[in-house]
């Protein structure tokens, strides 16, 4: 090592120690493009660069083995347990629809209307997950998921539900939408299914009580009435958004 190599930073780091243990790795795990967007770069991991690196090893295209495995068939549950980065404030949203005594449809829409931040992608959560959850629920659920990002920005005196505080903290005190999300809030304004939407918005708990019992075993019976689990797996069916949660269950397989 060259002692007078300026000393590295945290993200060089980083970098060595991903490249260390891919060095250890059977097979060569690679990022998506939108990972390396995510991290600030355009540019995208391409094949001869990294046969280079690893010589004589096969590009990954299944498991990846840094993560929790998952069941030859997967269920909604699974996803739940093993791939969902935190479930706290879905079944915090849920419990509290469900002690509001509110109906299965409006406790699941609640259950699954952030899953897309919590296993997918932040930006657009509301359509990303409408998309995941859509050939599986009853399209009101779906509709009232994808809406639901638009009617958080909105207030709604008629059912007690103002601009979140949370959000004046988050983004700054004069944030205003963009227009096609004002656009969407007009659109579900006038909707069949508003009311549903907006039971979303005001069963959103952002206040985390640590001591709050949630558990997931509650929601198993309202999931399996509402919820249609393919028999061969969630992912591996043939519905129009079975490859997004192939995406999730194989995030680096190269193709
Ligand atoms: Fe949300
Ligand atoms: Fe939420």
């Amino acid at each position: 090592m060259n002692e007078h190599a300026p000393p590295k930073s945290m993200s060089e780091r980083a970098d060595e120690l991903e490249e260390e243990k891919m060095h250890e790795m059977e097979r060569i795990i690679t990022k998506s493009t939108i990972a390396h967007l995510m991290d600030g770069h355009v540019k995208m991991d391409t094949s001869p660069e990294m046969r280079a690196k690893h010589p004589g090893k096969f590009f990954l295209m299944g498991d990846d083995p840094r993560l929790p495995p998952m069941p030859e068939k997967p269920t909604l549950l699974d996803y739940f347990r093993h791939r969902f980065a935190s479930t706290a404030h879905l079944l915090q949203s849920a419990t509290h629809a469900l002690n509001g005594g509110q109906p299965e449809k409006v406790v699941l829409a609640c259950l699954l209307h952030d899953i897309a931040i919590v296993s997918f992608i932040r930006c657009d959560h509301g359509y990303w997950g409408a998309q995941m959850i859509e050939p599986y629920v009853d399209e009101e659920v779906a509709w009232a998921v994808k809406t639901h990002q638009a009617l958080r920005f909105f207030p709604d005196d008629s059912v007690g539900y103002g601009y979140p505080d949370l959000y004046r903290e988050l983004f700054g005190p004069d944030y205003q939408p963009e227009p096609y999300i004002v656009e969407e809030y007009k659109r579900a304004r006038k909707h069949k299914w508003y009311m549903t939407s907006r039971l979303i918005c005001t069963n959103d708990i952002y206040s985390f009580d640590p001591n709050a019992k949630v558990n997931l075993d509650d929601f198993v019976d309202i999931i399996g009435r509402n919820f249609r689990q393919p028999k061969e797996g969630l992912g591996l069916d043939n519905s129009p958004s079975a490859h997004m949660w192939r995406t999730i269950l194989w995030p680096t397989r190269f193709l």
